[in-house]
């Protein structure tokens, strides 16, 4: 196969930040997916309709007027012990708002105005499982006790699992999943939950991480896993089951922020997003189901159209750009100065 045509994918997993480093990557986004779920982790975090709604606005001021009738910003709002039944009613009637995403504290970038006990929650989830409003979830535990590398797993047991009988309406999407374990689970479950799968966690284990030295432009979290955890991510994705789709969680960090004693977790993917996952489908022999997993899952279980117009592939060799520009700093893309086989065209 040399070219491949699909239906234009959406990324229902993105960091766009804000202002100039907003501006440098918007573009790489906006031409590859029609709509994207904008992750709410700024300084400070969006936790009301009203922050959402100006995000947006700066969002949109934001595309080049080439792509301005093309992209639409789907926006989340941050969870906190504060947040009230009513800012779940205000954000679902503002049309605009898809989801509340759920950091517990100190779990990632961004994430100390998170929530520090989900029971503090109850009154908000409730609401949203009246209302049909669905949570996204950073699934893992920051207990000190817990390894970092089974912090999701532990999720799973120790918050997911009573939030799903106490709540069992809640549609819930278990965000960047990155184990067999989480795997399992979602395949399992009858709760309405779905997961969103990274390119980054589908093309490396943790190997990648300590590779001849230490790489922290492959630090993420939840951190890379070992290989058979990759290899349960890749059969989820290319199974063709609906529970799974794509959210690339891209997570541009300015090559300083990255590059340093106690560097930032995150990976930007988002200049060849789709490139990326079409090499993964293609390795899986699966090619036939990037189309589902990119561009209908996730629009069927958030409950939106799926997009009309399409987007061609083509097999061609490229080089990514050893770096950015991200506002008055640079960006390491992911696979910076390295090949890559299919390219947008
Ligand atoms: O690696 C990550 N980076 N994981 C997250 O959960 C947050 C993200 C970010 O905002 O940088
Ligand atoms: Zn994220």
């Amino acid at each position: 196969m040399t070219t491949l045509t699909i239906t234009r994918p959406d990324d229902w997993h993105l960091h766009l930040r804000d202002d100039a480093q907003m501006c440098a990557v918007l573009p790489y986004s906006a031409r590859q997916f029609a709509r994207a779920m904008i992750m709410p982790n700024l300084k400070p975090p969006v936790v009301t309709t009203e922050m959402a709604l100006a995000y947006r606005a700066r969002i949109l001021a934001a595309l080049p007027a080439t792509q301005l009738t093309c992209f639409e910003p789907l926006m989340t709002l941050y969870l906190t012990d504060n947040t009230a039944p009513a800012d779940i009613i205000r954000a679902k009637e503002s049309g605009v708002v898809h989801g509340i995403k759920y950091y517990p504290a100190g779990a990632t970038t961004n994430s100390a105005a998170g929530v520090t006990n989900i029971s503090k929650c109850y009154a908000a989830l409730e609401m949203m499982a009246q209302i049909n409003l669905p949570l996204l979830v950073h699934g893992e535990v920051t207990d000190p006790d817990v390894d970092v590398f089974d912090r999701e797993k532990f999720f799973i047991d120790r918050v997911l699992l009573p939030l799903m009988q106490r709540f069992p309406s809640l549609r819930i999407v278990f965000e960047h999943v990155t184990t067999r374990d989480a795997v399992t689970f979602v395949n399992e479950t009858a709760n309405p939950v779905a997961a969103s799968i990274t390119a980054h966690h589908l093309l490396l284990n943790r190997n990648a991480i300590f590779q001849g030295g230490i790489h922290p432009h492959h630090f993420c979290l939840p951190v890379l896993k070992r290989e058979t955890h990759r290899l349960a991510l890749i059969e989820a994705a290319t199974s063709g089951n609906p529970k799974f789709f794509l959210g690339t969680d891209s997570a541009p960090h300015s090559q300083s922020n990255k590059e340093t004693a106690c560097g930032c977790a995150g990976i930007y993917t988002a200049h060849a997003a789709i490139e990326l996952y079409a090499e993964v489908f293609e390795q899986a022999n699966a090619l036939d189901k990037l189309e589902a997993f990119a561009s209908f899952h996730g629009a069927d279980f958030y409950q939106l159209p799926r997009n009309h117009d399409h987007i061609t592939l083509k097999k061609e060799t490229w080089i990514i750009p050893t770096q950015l520009e991200f506002g008055a700093e640079n960006l390491i893309p992911f696979r910076a100065g390295e090949y890559l086989s299919w390219k947008m065209i």
